[in-house]
């Protein structure tokens, strides 16, 4: 029943079990207020309720109170740190392995999937360590505690109390098996509903403009829909269990008191025993009412325990180094094909090699596979076939991390973080001084503008960089690159929606960042092209032709029809 979450803590399990046995001492503890019960009862019926004795059971009481205080300030204390701690060692670890995952995964799992178990999973799990197993733990061990008093009143009335419990305890172990196949349910529709306010919020701008905002936007509230009803059905579908459980546990206490009163009658037990008894038959009763609830809560939060085995058992980028030992920095590519989905090939058969120092330009229609093959050299996926190599080391054989520190990437859409400027930039090298990140915006061409802002650096920018004009946003994407100052360059332009202004001063920026290293460029503009070293005319994740410009305008093929109609729209631009 616990196999998944000890796997989850690991080592840090058993630094739970000392704040959870204070728990537990605490709860036999509590036990002392019906001792003190059966006290007063014995001495009304005993007609002997004196004032010394209220002051003896007082402070029999308040010392209970302050053993009570103390070990729960240390368990519970206790049970909180230790279990936040652990806690918190699972979201770094979590998160550096999402980190080391093949994008694949992302691609296949939802947004609010994700986003669900980075929090609300998280924290259930929190809830069954901190919570959840130091009062399922406590509830039995009372229950076996009380029970055992009873055996020891009368064997018999022991036996026909462990019976009733055994009985009910089917019922309440089906309860738990609902909650949790409702549970997964639920969380389902929790991820759909994540899912869609994820998309609402993000799409804000869009939905706007078509007038779908609010109860218009059908998507969103039909989620909305979803989860009460999930969340109703939920609630209908345990109450049954839970209500069978506590009818049997509460008519059990009647039979069993008629059946106690009945021994006593006939002389097997005194009324002291008889006392006893029914004291601890209506303890035993709050508890097993209580174990039930605590019970199907429990089932319901272990769910989050598997999603988490989940995760973790996604198997990470495998490499067999940890340095890189590049000689230089060509690129090459030997026959490499690639699907995203299985069996739907985005690249095919792709060679080519980019040696250090030089241009290759990528180019052709949209979605080609020109994005794709630069992810392919920063091994965001795997390919399927083929092989891409760095000065002669293929690279799956090298840490993904290690690799990526001689890669700069400035990608088609810029993501630029809810923070400063200079915090935007700094991405590029953590170690970075200040008069680096200038030095850099400086030669990104966007000091400038930088400089203007009242806040300067120190300006936050709305999250995905929304506040700043796309122009802004790329140069200051290109500083971030600079600055981490790696010797190959994958430069996904996306030049099209710049004026002509900022067109060229993202071009001054990116001359400075490309200088002297291997670039490859997914080319838009005319000079950049025609500059290349090499241009790759891709089509349908094909090389349909590969040269320079004067070798590939010889040809008269694709790229003399695609320059064609370049020189042609640029006449019109003019
Ligand atoms: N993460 C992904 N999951 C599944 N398919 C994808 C993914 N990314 C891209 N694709 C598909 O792969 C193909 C190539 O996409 P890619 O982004 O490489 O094209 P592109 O040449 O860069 O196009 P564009 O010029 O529009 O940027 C497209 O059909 C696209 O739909
Ligand atoms: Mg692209």
């Amino acid at each position: 029943m616990l196999s998944d979450i000890k796997t989850l803590l690991g080592k840090d399990g058993k630094r739970l079990k000392k704040p959870i046995f204070l728990l537990v001492i605490d709860a036999l503890f509590s036990m002392i207020f019906y001792g003190m019960l059966y006290n007063v009862l014995l001495d009304l019926i005993n007609n002997d309720f004196t004032f010394a004795k209220i002051k003896t059971y007082t402070i029999i009481m308040s010392i209970a109170f302050i053993l009570r205080v103390i070990i729960i300030r240390i368990g519970y204390t206790g049970i909180q740190t230790e279990g936040a701690g652990a806690t918190k060692v699972m979201r770094i670890s979590l998160g550096n392995h999402l980190k080391n995952l093949n994008l694949g995964y992302f691609n296949q799992n939802s947004i609010g999937s994700l986003t669900n178990i980075m929090t609300n999973d998280l924290q259930d799990f929190e809830r069954i360590i901190t919570h959840s197993i130091s009062d399922l733990i406590k509830t039995f061990c009372l229950s076996i505690y009380l029970l055992a008093i009873t055996f020891f009143i009368d064997k018999q009335l022991g036996l026909i109390q462990a019976i009733v419990i055994l009985a009910a305890v089917p019922i309440i172990y089906a309860g738990g098996q609902k909650a949790q196949k409702i549970g997964k349910d639920k969380k389902k529709v929790i991820d759909e509903v994540i899912s869609r306010m994820v998309e609402y919020i993000n799409g804000i701008q869009v939905f706007k403009s078509y007038n779908l905002i609010g109860d218009k936007f059908d998507r969103l509230e039909k989620s909305f829909r979803d989860f009460k009803k999930q969340s109703i059905r939920t609630e209908i579908s345990i109450a049954p269990y839970v209500l069978i459980f506590q009818t049997i546990v509460d008519l059990s206490f009647p039979v069993l008191l008629l059946i106690a009163v009945s021994k006593f009658g006939n002389g097997n037990i005194g009324s002291k025993e008889l006392l006893t008894f029914s004291i601890v038959n209506i303890a035993l009763t709050n508890i097993l009412r209580t174990f039930s609830v605590q019970y199907g809560e429990f089932r319901y939060l272990k769910l989050a325990s598997q999603k988490l085995i989940e995760v973790y058992n996604q198997p990470e980028i495998g490499y067999i180094y940890d340095k890189s030992n590049f000689k230089n920095y060509d690129i090459e590519f030997e026959n490499v094909s690639f699907a995203y989905e299985e069996g739907e090939n985005i690249l095919n058969n792709i060679s080519f090699v980019a040696k250090e120092g030089t241009k290759t330009a990528l180019i052709g229609p949209s979605g080609s596979g020109k994005t794709t093959i630069t992810n392919l050299i920063a091994r965001f996926w795997d390919i399927d076939n083929g092989i891409i190599k760095i000065s002669g080391m293929d690279i799956t054989s090298l840490n993904p991390d290690v690799l990526l520190k001689d890669i700069s990437m400035v990608f088609q859409d810029v993501y630029l973080l809810n923070d400063t400027i200079y915090n935007n930039i700094k991405l590029g090298n953590q170690d970075a001084s200040y008069e680096e990140v200038v030095k850099a915006a400086e030669v990104a061409n966007c000091h400038s503008f930088i400089d203007k802002l009242p806040l300067g650096y120190e300006t936050i920018v709305g999250e995905g960089g929304s506040t700043l004009s796309g122009g802004e946003k790329q140069r200051i994407s290109i500083a971030r690159a600079i600055l981490k100052d790696a010797p190959i360059v994958l430069l996904d332009e996306a030049t099209a929606s710049l004026d002509a202004d900022s067109e060229f001063e993202v071009k001054k920026s990116i001359d400075k960042l490309t200088k002297g290293r291997t670039v490859i460029t997914i080319a838009h503009r005319l000079n950049t092209i025609k500059d290349a070293d090499q241009i790759i005319v891709l089509n349908q994740g094909k090389i349909e032709e590969i040269g320079n410009h004067e070798e590939l305008m010889k040809n008269k093929k694709r790229y003399y029809g695609m320059i064609e109609e370049m020189e042609k729209s640029k006449l019109w631009a003019i």
